[in-house]
């Protein structure tokens, strides 16, 4: 992927998410990963990538194109990536399918029809294949994830962004989540990911980023920051989180 940001800077308020980061990566980096402490700066990063937050100051740029932060510019970058969050956020109300099927006709313009049988293939790719009718209090914690995941990649984006997609899920479940991800990964979808699972990182990451405080603290490949990290802080958060 190709993403450049130059000094972007955040704040809510008095509290200062994302503090001046700078960041290039070229076509090399498929799966982008983001560690580091909670309340570093990780979600924030991911909705200014994802179109869903403008900076205060600083500029981004995909593909060689500059974002533009007006609601309209921003609007339409949101609707070429796909978003699956650490809280399941799908409609309590309706089924997997029309939890799928609806942002298509909705946000994308597909007509119901089209949207329908979408929605199922989406499904099936996350074998979910048998729970299309049911309504997320009848599906599993990993399940729901998985309709999240078959909602985010149903109209084929460009970026897909996952923010701790498997932080409310037990062991089992998440192995079950990450396996479908890194599937996504090896069939080529660009991903941004933020997470704590630490294996998963090493294992898939192209290229990690560790942020804390708003800052970038180091980046690099996942063999080098795993294996080498030069900062004192990213050693010991490393120390810390994959002592057991
Ligand atoms: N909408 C918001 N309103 C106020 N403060 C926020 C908001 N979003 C994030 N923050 C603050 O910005 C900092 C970075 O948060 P976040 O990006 O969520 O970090 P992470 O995802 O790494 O835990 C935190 O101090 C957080 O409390
Ligand atoms: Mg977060």
């Amino acid at each position: 992927m190709k993403v450049q940001l130059s000094g972007v800077s955040k704040a809510f308020g008095a509290q200062h998410a994302l503090r001046g980061i700078d960041l290039e990566l070229d076509q090399s980096v498929q799966c982008l990963v983001l560690i580091g402490p909670s309340g570093g700066g990780k979600s924030t990063l991911l909705r200014v990538l994802g179109g869903l937050e403008s900076p205060d100051t600083g500029t981004v740029s995909i593909n060689g194109e500059p974002l533009a932060f007006d609601q309209a510019s921003l609007l339409c970058h949101r609707r070429r990536n796909g978003f699956l969050f650490q809280s399941f956020n799908l409609f309590p109300h309706l089924t997997a399918v029309e939890n799928v099927a609806l942002p298509l006709e909705k946000v994308h313009g597909v007509v119901r029809d089209e949207s329908v049988s979408k929605a199922q293939a989406a499904l099936e790719r996350f074998g979910l294949r048998e729970h299309g009718h049911k309504r997320p209090s009848q599906l599993s914690g990993g399940q729901q994830q998985r309709v999240g995941l078959a909602r985010a990649v149903a109209h084929e984006p460009r970026l897909l962004i996952l923010d701790e997609p498997t932080s409310a899920l037990d062991p089992e479940m998440t192995a079950e989540v990450l396996d479908f991800i890194d599937e996504l990964r090896r069939g080529g979808q660009e991903i941004i990911l933020s997470t704590h699972e630490m294996g998963f990182a090493r294992a898939a990451a192209d290229e990690v980023v560790f942020l804390a405080d708003g800052k970038l603290v180091e980046s690099g490949s996942a063999e080098q920051l795993f294996g080498d990290a030069r900062d004192n802080n990213v050693q010991r958060f490393l120390s810390r989180v994959m002592r057991w």
